[in-house]
């Protein structure tokens, strides 16, 4: 989440031009299988960046492969879904979409843009950790907060979280053995300053089994660059570092792998 072009001071407006080496969002979602969604301005709610693109190329290429293996019919759970871009890519292809984020900008967006796009998505108003029992898929994906937070941080609700970066990451694969159906998949994307091995670890011990299968290096933007030192002291990152990378992790359980 390092290379934000700007942030706004109500911490809501976000970005839509990182670059991931020399290629911005719009260029990663010009690449995608199918044409990019078309997501409105929504005052409050997470722009699509570069690490939503990735998220749109991971789940368009988990469904592919579902397709491809004979599965067809697939249910698909985004969870911290901001406008729902990735929602939207899996709906465009045919998924039953359920799209959860814990604010009410957030699940307007989904439905302005669902309805923009001409594909539907069932919206949760809820935070991650108090999901309903009946949520379950057979695909559930996510770009969570994942930036550490120093504890004077302003409010960036949809990348802060919380002092190692892992509060929404950890509370998602806690809550994966009771959402994902028997033959289903994960998709988490996270930035390698929170601990990717931590993330795999943890989907270890939950039952998973848990690969990369994607990454891009990404230049510090300005949250990013703002708390770098502290990231430092706080042995995040080596001295002087001021890049990441975004990393895409795919899990399924240990008995399916
Ligand atoms: C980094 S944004 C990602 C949005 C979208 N998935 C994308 O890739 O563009 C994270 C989103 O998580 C939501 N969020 C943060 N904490 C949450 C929680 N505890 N439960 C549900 N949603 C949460 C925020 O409102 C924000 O929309």
């Amino acid at each position: 989440m390092g290379a934000r072009n700007h942030v706004a001071a109500t911490g809501d407006a976000m970005i839509g031009a990182w670059t991931v080496g020399e290629q911005t969002t719009e260029e990663l979602l010009a690449g995608l299988p199918i044409p990019a969604p078309v997501i409105g301005a929504h005052p409050g709610v997470y722009s699509p960046s570069v690490d939503s693109a990735l998220l749109c190329r991971a789940v368009l290429g988990e469904l592919d492969r579902r397709r491809l293996d004979g599965r067809a019919e697939t249910t698909v759970l985004e969870l911290c879904a901001g406008s729902g871009i990735a929602s939207i890519c899996a709906a465009l292809v045919g998924a039953t979409v359920t799209a959860v984020d814990d604010t009410a900008e957030a699940l307007a967006a989904i439905d302005g843009n669902a309805t923009a796009n001409g594909v539907a998505v069932t919206g949760l108003l809820t935070d991650v950790r108090a999901l309903p029992a009946s949520v379950t898929a057979d695909v559930v994906i996510a770009n969570p907060p994942y930036i550490p937070a120093p504890p004077t941080a302003s409010a960036g609700h949809a990348w802060d979280a919380g002092d190692d970066g892992r509060d929404v990451l950890d509370a998602i694969i806690d809550a994966l053995p009771a959402r994902v159906r028997p033959g289903g998949g994960v998709l988490l994307v996270q930035s390698d300053v929170c601990g990717v091995d931590q993330t795999v670890h943890r989907l270890d011990l939950v039952g998973f089994s848990a690969a990369i299968v994607d990454e891009v290096p990404l230049a510090f933007g300005p949250v990013m660059a703002s708390r770098a030192e502290w990231l430092e002291q706080h042995g995040f990152i080596a001295p002087g570092q001021r890049t990441e990378r975004l990393v895409v992790t795919r899990a399924v359980r240990d008995a399916e792998v």
